[in-house]
């Protein structure tokens, strides 16, 4: 690769150009796949370009729904955007299976954000301690032409402190400032509010006449929200007698019931496994955050600190048996938004919020932490049971199949095959070239 100024000064054509001069494969095959996803409308086009930058293509991953979802009593079809196979059939069959035994419940316990000023100050903490309780009110007001709407809302600042974070490194201070942001995520509103203290902290500093001329330099090294939202909480839940969860791939009740708690519980105790649990949570959350115009980078690192917000990563589930009663929960940091960013503007995830009717914020945090809790369990079920790889290899198996160009009759000759036999590329390949092997 050579290297390019005024890249991005190029139109598309000329882009892919020199992206094609550049890669030594056969750049007219390249020139074709990227065309086939560059959407032809350019209106529609458009609104894909103005996302991002340097685009010269999209990217298409599935979007499928997994019904029969019943949350809170009421029935949802919830859609999905996601690469992996076998993760919407799991999160379908786990609605389905909690349908009829009362349903998913979950509540929202609480939705305060939060941002920081860091800032750096070398003068007498006390004489900051006194600007700040003198000064606060100051740098709320300022704020006010960002924050008015949001307060007509019903949010805004919710509160703002001081935190004196210097036995963690010299001079360091940050103002903390709690926000509520409705139905917005509330990404730009509070690095808007930030940067505006930021601006007045320092003007305020210099017209503090109790500071040395030293002290009135406060240092801001940066104005930022947090993506760690451990007050941005809901908590989700299933349950049931025992008894009433049947036959479970082959398993009976109890046996099932106690082994699914035992796998939740190694999750708690044991890195290895709390990584790959909570990796599933995943699949099922980044699947609807997606499909809903959400940042799924923002909620999954707040959600892997939030496993280890004791000091070490743990399973973020919980599974008890009091009573003869299965109780399967989830409690999860989730900061989503249902206005604003990319809900409205991607065509897809304005069509997944009309499927979804419309939900608030908060109601969002109880669909994505109920399909998180459905994705764990389905993969757990499995796990404790017929172990994940029946059902993996049944989708991976399809997917060679389709890479492998089979007709239609192959595909059904190999499925009959390999539903006693194992799934690898090769071997499916061997069984396309030369059939069964005898
Ligand atoms: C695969 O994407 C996810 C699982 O590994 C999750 C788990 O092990 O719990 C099946």
């Amino acid at each position: 690769m050579q290297t390019i100024t005024g890249f991005s000064k190029l139109n598309k054509t000329e882009k892919i150009n020199w992206i094609a001069s550049q890669i030594n494969s056969n750049s007219q095959n390249d020139f074709i796949t990227i065309d086939r996803f560059w959407h032809k409308d350019q209106n529609e086009q458009k609104i894909f370009d103005d996302f991002s930058e340097n685009t010269i293509s999209n990217y298409y991953f599935p979007y499928g729904v997994a019904p029969n979802f019943s949350i809170n009593n009421k029935v949802y079809t919830i859609p999905m955007v996601i690469e992996e196979s076998s993760v919407v059939a799991a999160a379908s069959k786990a609605a389905k299976f909690w349908l009829s035994r009362g349903g998913f419940k979950s509540k929202v316990i609480s939705t305060t954000k939060s941002g920081q000023v860091h800032f750096l100050f070398d003068g007498d903490k006390e004489k900051l301690k006194n600007f700040f309780t003198v000064k606060k009110v100051k740098l709320i007001a300022a704020t006010k032409s960002i924050t008015k709407n949001m307060d007509k809302r019903g949010g805004g600042i919710k509160d703002i402190s001081l935190l004196d974070k210097t036995n963690t490194l010299e001079d360091y201070y940050q103002i903390d400032v709690k926000f509520e942001t409705c139905d917005a995520m509330g990404a730009n509103f509070i690095n808007s509010v930030l940067e505006c203290i930021a601006e007045n902290l320092k003007i305020q500093a210099l017209e503090y006449t109790a500071f040395t001329n030293s002290e009135k330099d406060i240092e801001v090294i940066m104005s930022i929200l947090s993506n760690y939202t451990p007050d941005c909480i809901v908590k989700t839940y299933v349950e049931c007698p025992i008894e009433d969860l049947g036959l479970i791939g082959g398993m009976e009740a109890n046996e099932f019931a106690h082994k699914f708690e035992r796998a939740v519980q190694i999750a708690k105790v044991d890195v290895n496994r709390a990584v790959t649990h909570n990796k599933g949570i995943f699949n099922g959350i980044d699947a609807v955050v997606l499909a809903t115009g959400n940042d799924f980078r923002a909620i999954e690192a707040c959600g892997h600190a939030y496993a280890a917000r004791d000091g070490q990563y743990r399973g973020l589930s919980s599974c008890s048996i009091d009573n003869g009663l299965f109780r399967f929960e989830l409690t999860i940091p989730l900061s989503l938004g249902t206005i604003g960013g990319l809900t409205s503007l991607h065509p897809m995830s304005k069509m997944s919020l009309e499927l979804l009717d419309g939900p608030s914020a908060s109601e969002l945090m109880k669909l994505v932490s109920v399909v998180g809790l459905a994705q764990n369990f389905g993969a757990l079920s499995s796990l404790v049971t017929t172990g994940i790889q029946k059902g993996h290899m049944k989708m991976h198996l399809l997917n060679i199949l389709n890479q492998l160009n089979a007709t239609k009759e192959q595909i059904e000759l190999s499925k009959i095959y390999f539903a006693n036999n194992t799934v690898s590329f090769s071997s499916v390949r061997e069984f396309l070239q030369v059939g069964p092997l005898q």
